[in-house]
């Protein structure tokens, strides 16, 4: 696959798009997007690949929304089109698991595509802000929802106003990133716990994902529902019953659903 705003990689059973606008550092131009869409559909589409990896460059996850492929545009032109929409939402739609690798900015649409992934690595370089508002706007790809569940209201409101950028280790604190590696281990890294993702079984990890992302959308008590209807359904299929049998017989399990 090749296109001329990412690069795409396939390492083991792991999917690697890596954003790929040095000049701009990775802003989210309209041909990113278009590109990283059709990227995502052929990696979801490859029975091969367990799990997609994103990541940008050392310095630059990802900028935000090209501002100067933006700036002119018109309220009903940004309507009419429902600028910020199409394709945009594309990697929180991903079925497969999905790890955002942040090194360096994340701001603006950055950051809100990195917390579209299902969860956040972040280099020790990582720095995450919605900084729209000093350019006269807000968040517009989700920043303001996604930031506040995963951080709470006083640190959102604080990053959305101000504009300041939180350094990786106050996010891993405030729960926006799972972990904090050194720089030049990220993407390996990335790429590792990627692989052992992929390796788990297939139907389980997808259902992980719908289960934990449905708790952002509903009641406890349906929730929880959801919850164990997925978990009752599993019993009875293949890698149900190999996981199990392997564990009984203290050996590693061969699971049909991995690739
Ligand atoms: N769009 C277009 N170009 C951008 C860009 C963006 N979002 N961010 C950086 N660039 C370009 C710069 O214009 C510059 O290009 P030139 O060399 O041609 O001048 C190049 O990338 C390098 O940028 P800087 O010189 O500014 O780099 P820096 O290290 O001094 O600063 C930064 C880095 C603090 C991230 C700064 O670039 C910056 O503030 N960028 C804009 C961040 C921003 O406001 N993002 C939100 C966009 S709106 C949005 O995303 C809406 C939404 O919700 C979807």
């Amino acid at each position: 696959m090749i296109f001329d705003t990412i690069l795409v990689q396939v390492h083991g059973n792991v999917g690697l798009v890596t954003l790929n606008r040095p000049e701009a550092l990775n802003a989210l131009s309209k041909q990113l997007i278009s590109d990283l869409v059709k990227a995502l559909d052929k990696l979801e589409s490859d029975d091969s690949i367990g799990c997609i990896v994103l990541t940008g460059s050392e310095k630059a996850f990802a900028a935000g929304a090209d501002i100067k492929e933006m700036q002119s545009q018109s309220y009903p032109e940004t309507f009419v089109h429902d600028f910020i929409t199409d394709g945009w939402e594309r990697v929180a739609h991903c079925r497969k698991p999905t790890i955002a690798a942040v090194a360096g900015f994340a701001v603006g649409g950055g950051c809100e595509i990195a917390m579209m992934c299902d969860f956040i690595l972040a280099a020790d370089s990582a720095k995450f802000g919605q900084p729209e508002i000093k350019i006269g706007v807000t968040p517009g790809a989700g920043g303001s929802q996604r930031l506040t569940r995963a951080i709470g209201k006083a640190k959102a409101m604080e990053m959305c106003l101000t504009g300041r950028m939180m350094a990786a280790e106050e996010a891993e604190q405030a729960g926006l990133v799972s972990r904090v590696i050194a720089a030049e281990n990220l993407v390996e890294e990335a790429l590792k716990t990627g692989q052992s993702i992929a390796e788990m079984p297939r139907p389980a990890a997808m259902f992980v994902k719908e289960q934990i992302n449905r708790a952002f959308e509903t009641s406890l008590g349906e929730g929880i529902l959801y919850e164990r209807r997925i978990f009752q359904s599993l019993f009875g299929s293949p890698d149900q019953i190999e996981g199990m049998r392997a564990f009984v017989e203290k050996r590693k399990p061969d699971f049909q659903f991995k690739k």
